[in-house]
């Protein structure tokens, strides 16, 4: 029998963080000047990642993505990623970039065996990029996406966060450059999660609004079915009639808990059941106390069978929408935020 939470879903879909350092400042993610960061001396070893996806994997994962922060900063991860590439039971395994590191690194990913990526890109502006990402890196982001196919990547994916009045005015365009790209674009609803100190109601394009535009300008959007394997999928795909694939990610507005399988361990080993969730099941110590396999599965499985998570419908409950986190409380606990567990 799998093992489910009270809800009845399963544990399938594991995202790692394996840095909470990032080389871009997002508005949506990161608007501030200062971070607490993990301590260096918590953060997890490849070979400690591998032992506690062992675990999971002995529980039911079988999808396993990498984040960051931005996962490419840390050190040698082509080294983790071939690690967890022979591990059979691991049937998607999969890396979510900001694409700034990519060009020179494609190559050695795929070597490793990585089997596919999702770059964010979120306008495709150069002046914009800079005030929305706060770095002047869209050319380096542009080059590491055409690197992707180079390198024989395939199902390559373009994650943008629309923000209303930032960048809603490309969504067409960003349509256009993931059709020449090869790439599928999924537009992504600015969330009040984290660190999005700067969220507000009025700053999320909805959505209807998205599939609005859209259609009025390309004809209509017909929904696609969920492929096999990934019905729980945050994205909602369409199909337009010039053959063009996108997804829209409605977790603001039409969030998808009921289904969502997925957990996310930070790089300090912290086990969190839930994007929104406040506390974290601490993992590193058992580990690094050498706790066996089968008690390291006794805490995963007891974790899992107990949750009840459900953050995003809860948001969606409240009356008045506001940033979910003051400064304060982002600084005193830095797992709090959305680069540190895990985008
Ligand atoms: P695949 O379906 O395997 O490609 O993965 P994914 O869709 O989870 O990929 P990705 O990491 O690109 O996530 C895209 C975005 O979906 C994230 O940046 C979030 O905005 C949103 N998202 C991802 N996971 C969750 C989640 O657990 N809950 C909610 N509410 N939103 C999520
Ligand atoms: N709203 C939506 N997505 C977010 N991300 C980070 N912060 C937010 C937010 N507030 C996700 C996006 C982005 C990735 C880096 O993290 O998917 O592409
Ligand atoms: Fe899953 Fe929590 Fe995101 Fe809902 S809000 S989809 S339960 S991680």
């Amino acid at each position: 029998m799998p093992l489910q939470d009270t809800l009845g879903r399963p544990l399938k879909n594991l995202r790692l963080s394996v840095t909470d350092r990032c080389n871009l400042r997002c508005l949506y993610c990161m608007p501030e000047e200062h971070y607490t960061w993990l301590p260096r001396e918590d953060i997890l070893s490849f070979r400690e990642i591998g032992d506690l996806v062992d675990v999971f994997c002995d529980l039911g994962v079988d999808k396993v993505r990498i984040t960051g922060g931005e996962p490419l900063v840390r050190r040698d991860l082509p080294v983790l990623i071939a690690d967890l590439a022979r591990k059979p039971r691991i049937r998607d395994l999969a890396l979510t970039t900001n694409g700034v590191l990519l060009a020179d690194a494609a190559v050695e990913l795929k070597r490793a065996g990585l089997g596919r990526v999702t770059v964010s890109l979120d306008t495709l502006r150069p002046e914009r990029f800079l005030a929305l990402c706060r770095q002047d890196e869209l050319p380096r982001v542009l080059l590491g996406i055409e690197a992707l196919a180079r390198a024989g990547f395939a199902r390559t994916r373009i994650d943008s966060v629309l923000l209303q009045g930032t960048n809603d005015d490309e969504i067409l365009d960003l349509l256009d450059f993931g059709q020449q790209a090869g790439a599928e674009v999924r537009f992504i609803e600015y969330m009040d999660v984290g660190g999005a100190t700067r969220w507000s109601p009025d700053a999320v394009l909805a959505r209807a609004e998205v599939l609005r535009r859209i259609e009025q300008a390309r004809g209509p959007a017909t929904p696609l079915e969920a492929e096999p394997g990934e019905e729980s999928a945050p994205a909602r795909r369409f199909r337009l009639a010039d053959g063009t694939v996108f997804g829209v990610i409605a977790s603001t507005t039409t969030p998808f808990c009921a289904t969502c399988d997925r957990s996310r361990l930070t790089a300090d080993g912290t086990w969190y059941l839930c994007l929104y969730a406040r506390q974290g099941i601490d993992l590193k110590t058992p580990l690094r106390q050498n706790a066996s396999r089968a008690e390291l599965a006794r805490a995963i499985s007891a974790g899992w069978e107990a949750r009840a998570d459900h953050g995003a419908e809860e948001r969606l409950e409240l009356r008045e929408r506001a940033p979910p986190h003051a400064r304060p409380a982002l600084e005193g606990d830095p797992r709090l935020e959305m680069h540190t567990r895990g985008g």
